[in-house]
């Protein structure tokens, strides 16, 4: 199975404060940051670990060190609210962008800007808040997994039956980490109830 729908009661409150189109852009800002918390810390489950001596004030202690190194892809532009709350958690990692644009009309995702480091071997984290038709998603995945990391996870807040259908599809190893899988598309492709565009009420853009 690769899709994993969080089912935490603070999450899921969280999610519905983003819904709320009375909510305003500072305050989105706020919860989608929060949202990220809860959605990485199960992403990253997968992470190897290895052993790390150290000593407590009070013994020789053996605990745990990151096995892998970390990259955090954010798709510009609504994945860089996702980016500072991955950068807080998961601390060392590094960082790589891929722009994407999509064509009002068809819904087709177009890549503009792609700088990514080497990824090979490395635990790649994909961040977009909305899996939608899944075509940006698909189109970074694409990109990402030309570059032979070890893992690589997607993460969004809301995601659309007919995305999570067209990455498991393409991708049947890479696991979806989500908050809530909503209804459908509409006819624009936006995902049904959703929160409207999530890059417009991030950045109080129209
Ligand atoms: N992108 C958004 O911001 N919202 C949607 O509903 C779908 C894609």
């Amino acid at each position: 199975m690769t899709l994993h729908v969080l089912g935490h009661p603070l999450a899921n409150k969280i999610l519905t404060d983003l819904r709320d189109k009375s909510t305003p852009a500072t305050r989105f800002r706020e919860l989608g940051k929060q949202l990220t918390y809860f959605l990485l810390i199960e992403a990253t489950r997968g992470l190897k670990t290895k052993l790390k001596n150290i000593e407590t004030p009070l013994a020789d202690f053996d605990g745990t060190d990151l096995g892998q190194s970390i990259v955090v892809v954010p798709i510009l532009r609504a994945g860089l609210i996702m980016l500072q709350p991955a950068i807080d958690i998961l601390q060392d990692v590094s960082i790589g962008y891929i722009g994407m644009e999509r064509d009002e009309t068809t819904a087709l995702a177009r890549t503009y800007y792609c700088k990514l480091p080497n990824l090979n071997d490395k635990f790649v984290v994909v961040i977009d808040p909305m899996l939608a038709t899944g075509h940006s998603a698909e189109l970074a995945l694409e990109t990402v997994l030309q570059q032979n990391p070890s893992d690589v996870v997607m993460v969004s807040m809301i995601a659309a039956p007919e995305g999570v259908r067209h990455l498991e599809n393409l991708f049947p190893d890479v696991p979806i980490y989500t908050a809530a899988v909503d209804e459908r598309l509409d006819e624009h492709k936006f995902i049904f109830p959703g929160l409207g565009d999530f890059g417009d009420r991030a950045y109080d853009t129209n």
